[in-house]
C-alpha cells in the first residue's frame, strides 16, 4: 500500500526532476493497493504485494546479514522468534515492545505529527504501530530492500488496522526529495549498514531542518565472550558501536545528538537535524 499523494516526494533519481505520477491499477481511500506509477522521465515503478518497488529487478543487498533478510520463512518468524523479546535480552530488563515504541514516538516526536520514515523497517514494527498512533495526523513510509520483509510489513499492518506506506529502496541512497520528512526512527538497521555514515548522511538530506532522528541499535560487546562472537557476526556484515562512535556518526553526518541512553547492551540515540 502506497498512499497517492506521497508520490510527490518520491525522487528515485536524484539528478532528475522529483514526484510519481499514479497512471494505473487499484486505489481506496486515497491509498494505492496495486498499480504503476511513472516518473516525469517515462520511468515505470510497481506497487504490488503491499509495496512501492524503487528498486525494481535489482538486488539491494550487499552482504550476508542482509541476504538472510530476504528469506520468506524469515520475515514471517523474525517478530515472533526475535523481536517480541529481543530487547529482554539486549538490555536485560522487561522491555516489551509497547515500551520500546512509546520510548521511541516520544524521542521523535511523533504527537507533533508530520511526516516519518522508518529506516530498515523488517516486518513493519516501528511502522504500523506509528501510523496507527499517527492516525490523520500524518504519515509513516517504511523503507527496506527485503521484498519478503515488506510483503510481511504490509501484512502486519493490514491485520492491525494500520495504513502506513512501505516502500523498497536502499537506505544509503534514499528516493525522496530534500527535506521532505519531520522524523526518523532505525530500529537495529543501523547494524546491518556496511557504510552508516552515508546513510545518516542521506537520511539527514531527506529530513527538514529541525525534524528528529531516533536510532535502536546495539553496543559492542564488553565482555571478552561478546566480542568473539561480534567479531564473527561482523564477517556477516554486521557491525557494533561503541556508544562515542555513535554519536561521532551522527555529529559527522549533520545531526546534534542527545546524550546517549545505553540499556545493557542496546542504546537508544535521538538526534536533532541541523
Ligand atoms: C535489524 S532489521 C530491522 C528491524 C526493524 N527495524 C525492527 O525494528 O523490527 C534490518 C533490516 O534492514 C534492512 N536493510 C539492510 N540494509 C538495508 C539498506 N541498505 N536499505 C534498506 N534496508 C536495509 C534489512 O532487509 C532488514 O529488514
Amino acid at each position: 500500500m502506497f498512499r497517492r499523494e506521497l508520490l510527490a516526494i518520491v525522487q528515485p533519481d536524484p539528478s532528475a526532476e522529483p514526484g510519481l505520477v499514479f497512471f494505473d491499477g487499484t486505489e481506496e481511500d486515497g491509498r494505492i493497493r496495486r498499480g504503476r506509477a511513472r516518473s516525469r522521465a517515462g520511468e515505470t515503478y510497481h506497487i504490488e504485494n503491499g509495496y512501492l518497488d524503487l528498486l525494481d529487478h535489482g538486488l539491494g543487498a550487499d552482504n550476508i546479514a542482509n541476504l538472510t533478510n530476504y528469506l520468506p520463512g524469515a520475515s514471517r518468524l523474525y517478530e515472533p522468534l526475535w523481536r517480541v523479546r529481543s530487547l529482554n535480552l539486549l538490555t536485560g530488563e522487561r522491555f516489551p515492545n509497547d515500551r520500546e515504541i512509546d520510548l521511541v514516538s516520544a524521542l521523535v516526536g511523533l504527537d507533533r505529527g508530520g511526516r516519518f520514515l522508518d529506516l530498515g523497517c523488517s516486518a513493519g514494527l516501528y511502522t504500523r504501530t506509528m501510523a496507527r498512533r499517527l492516525g490523520g495526523r500524518g504519515d509513516v513510509v517504511g523503507v527496506d530492500i527485503s521484498p519478503s520483509m515488506l510483503k510481511e510489513a504490509a501484512r502486519r499492518a493490514r491485520r492491525l488496522g494500520s495504513s502506513p506506506s512501505f516502500a523498497r529502496a536502499d537506505i544509503k541512497r534514499l528516493p525522496f526529495m530534500d527535506g521532505s520528512f519531520s522524523g526518523a526512527v532505525c530500529g537495529g538497521t543501523l547494524n546491518e549498514l556496511g557504510d552508516p555514515g552515508l546513510a545518516l548522511r542521506e537520511t539527514h538530506r531527506v529530513l527538514a531542518p529541525g525534524s528528529r532522528l531516533v536510532i535502536m541499535g546495539i553496543l559492542q560487546a564488553r565482555t571478552r565472550r561478546g566480542r568473539l562472537l561480534q567479531r564473527a557476526l561482523s564477517t556477516g556484515g554486521v557491525s557494533f558501536f561503541a556508544p562515542d562512535e555513535v554519536q561521532r556518526l551522527l555529529e559527522d553526518s549533520g545531526f546534534r545528538p542527545d546524550p546517549l541512553e545505553t540499556r545493557g547492551a542496546a542504546f537508544f540515540a535521538a538526534a536533532s537535524r541541523v
